[in-house]
């Protein structure tokens, strides 16, 4: 299975507009699942007017809502 790399940004602005929720939505997932994702915490992606911001496979996604995070990595 293809692993995703999907790295959360925990800058200000991406703190405040719900970094958390979208980390513990992927920390959630069940595990055959969160096994096929590699998740991390960035400082600022640069996006900070469309937060909360993620990147997924280098590929930045802003805003998202964990609902939409989850979608895009299942
Ligand atoms: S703080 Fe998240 S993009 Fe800047």
């Amino acid at each position: 299975m293809k692993k995703h790399l999907v790295e959360v940004c925990i800058g200000t602005s991406c703190h405040l507009m719900g970094a958390q929720d979208l980390i513990r939505a992927v920390q959630g997932l069940p595990g055959e699942k969160l096994n096929s994702i590699q998740l991390k915490t960035v400082p600022c992606l640069k996006s900070c007017d469309k937060s909360p911001a993620v990147r997924i496979n280098g590929q930045i996604f802003a805003p998202i809502t964990p609902e939409e995070l989850i979608k895009k990595i299942t």
